[in-house]
């Protein structure tokens, strides 16, 4: 047993000596702490290394992080590799499927179990083992608020199946056919087969989702190791990853690089650059918000929106493009994307390895052949994939993805046909008699951060059944919900302020017109103010409560899509400066 009777302050001790449990007597304190975990055979020799916690998310309820076992396993061996000595523990895990009423009413939850376990047990550097949509952002914001050093591991994309000799892969493929199926273009057969095939091995969605999304943005903040965001979950490459993520956690525990070191402003800036170069989920910005409040920086929507006029988008991944993330990854991943938009980066920002992104882009050496990710001179887009819409609809501000959007729709005035909240959509979507054309404007109220609550990804909204069968693709859709970034259309998200505490969405109705311009960057609701101001006075909105749990908290805490849906007490009270671009 250590001879030390230590008495120093929990807060300056390394360890297994970090944050000792109140008995009033450290010393005590750190031998009962010891004589536990020697019950699990540990050693002092192994005691006295740097201990390096490991978030894991591994669950049967998430097949997303279905290769945690072996992440695990590949972490330990680099940690032990490197001195330090591993200790797993379990958090939330999320997936999309699986999380009811919808993952984003759970990933401030997650956060805080990820803060707070980060806080409560000794460790001098974490991994957190990462990959559906909601966990990656869950966890750095939680691993943001502990303040330690912390790296990410994501989990990897899933391997791409066949149909009928058709690639495919989740969930953009998914929701394809899905809309097939409602045409009436493929039968009950051809769909049971397509969904023995979308999700052809563990890990996450395949195209550039939501977790592709903050996959590539962890990496552009830093918070992996090099090359971290595109190796499939069931490779090699993978494996090697998780090993080299332990080491690297180790070299962090050693030289304290925290966390608010690596995500600063520009840091940011840089995931903002990758998210519109990436054609990447709209989700991406609400997180990238959320992470950036728990260091007391504003994200600037008009500087994404400044940043996504110069920002082409260069890489050809479904649903901007054709590829998938396994193509990505051959094609070099990160590296060489980075490349191509090294001069619009900030490339003095610290990365997990101690280096700068410049350093590290120089590192990866002068790339190869490929036709993922296109040259800056031939993009797939010419701006970047998100747009930020303003107008009276919208005060607060609200995004279309237009690299996926029909263009002959982002120039478009038409009637709105208005649902009032979800339940009221699947009733009538596909009714007969919905008065409803291909050029009308689809409004879905109360879906926003309080309305659902969650924010669900409801804000795409389904073609009407009477319009699918006619062969209508897309039509201008708008809500204050999400969306999955696996989807595509002219949807108009993240209206701000909701509906359901008193934003103009709220008082939309049947047949009221609404402009979308997105070369204006507008979405106006064309009615008189003398009129809305009657709707106002004759239907005040009472905001949403809960009796009690987490709903409670929920509902009296969550802040607007701008502030990243995140609780408002979880932000850091210091402002720290905002993202200019
Ligand atoms: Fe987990 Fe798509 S459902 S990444």
């Amino acid at each position: 047993m250590s001879k030390s009777k230590s008495s120093t302050p929990a807060t300056d001790a390394a360890g297994l000596r970090k944050g000792l449990t109140s008995y009033g007597d450290n010393g005590f304190s750190l031998f009962l702490r010891k004589a536990f975990i020697k019950g699990a055979g540990y050693s002092d020799s192994a005691l006295d290394r740097p201990v390096i916690g490991i978030a894991n998310t591994g669950s049967a309820y998430n097949p997303c992080h279905g290769n945690a076992p072996q992440l695990m396993e590949a972490v330990k061996r680099g940690i032990m590799l490197a001195g330090g000595l591993p200790m797993d523990f379990p958090t939330i895990s999320i997936h999309e499927s699986f999380a009811y009423p919808t993952s984003m009413y759970l990933r401030n939850l997650m956060s805080m179990d990820t803060e707070e376990m980060i806080r409560a047990q000794p460790m001098d550097a974490v991994v957190l083992i990462g990959g559906c949509d909601k966990t990656v952002p869950a966890q750095l914001m939680g691993a943001a608020s502990a303040g330690i050093p912390a790296i990410q591991l994501i989990t990897g994309s899933m391997l791409t199946g066949s149909h009928r000799s058709e690639r495919v892969g989740a969930c953009t493929d998914c929701r394809r056919y899905w809309g097939k199926y409602r045409a009436e273009e493929i039968d009950d057969q051809e769909i049971a087969d397509v969904n023995n095939q979308l999700v052809a091995s563990v890990g996450t969605c395949s195209v550039m989702g939501t977790a592709s999304t903050m996959a590539c943005i962890a990496e552009a903040l830093g918070m992996t190791v090099p090359g971290g965001a595109t190796p499939p979950a069931v490779t090699a490459d993978r494996m090697r990853i998780a090993e080299l993520t332990g080491a690297q956690a180790v070299s962090l525990a050693r030289s304290g690089l925290t966390i608010d070191k690596i995500l600063t402003a520009d840091a940011l800036e840089n995931a903002m650059r990758v998210l519109l170069a990436i054609g990447g989920s709209t989700n991406g910005i609400v997180h990238l918000a959320a992470i950036a409040g728990r260091l007391g920086i504003d994200i600037d929507l008009k500087a994404l929106d400044r940043m996504g006029r110069e920002t082409p988008v260069l890489l050809d991944l479904k649903p901007s493009g054709q590829h998938y993330m396994e193509d990505f990854h051959k094609a070099g991943g990160m590296a060489t994307l980075l490349r191509e938009l090294k001069p619009l980066l900030k490339l003095n920002a610290l990365t997990v390895t101690g280096r700068s992104l410049g350093e590290e882009i120089d590192l990866a050496g002068p790339g190869f052949g490929q036709d993922v990710v296109r040259p800056v001179a031939d993009p797939i887009y010419p701006q970047g994939g998100i747009a930020v819409l303003e107008g009276n609809l919208a005060p607060g501000g609200a995004i279309i993805k237009q690299s996926s959007a029909d263009p002959g729709l982002m120039e478009h005035e038409g009637r709105a046909v208005v649902f009032e909240n979800a339940a009221d959509l699947a009733n009538r979507i596909d009714a007969d008699d919905l008065d409803v054309n291909a050029d009308d404007i689809l409004v879905l109220k109360n879906i926003g951060p309080k309305g659902a609550p969650g924010m669900p990804e409801a804000g795409y909204i389904p073609i009407p059944k009477k319009l699918a069968i006619k062969g209508v693709k897309d039509i201008v859709r708008i809500s204050d919900g999400r969306m999955s970034g696996t989807a595509f259309g002219t949807i108009v998200l993240h209206v701000t302020p909701e509906s359901a505490i008193g934003g103009p969405l709220a008082y939309v109705r049947n047949g009221d017109r609404i402009r979308l311009s997105v070369k204006n960057r507008e979405i106006s609701l064309l009615v008189a103010e003398s009129e809305m101001a009657r709707r106002h006075a004759a239907m005040p909105i009472v905001p949403p409560t809960a009796e009690r749990g987490y709903k409670k908290l929920f509902l009296q805490s969550v802040t607007q899509a701008d502030k990243g849906v995140d609780f408002d007490f979880l932000r850091a009270p210091e402002a720290n400066g905002k993202t200019s671009g």
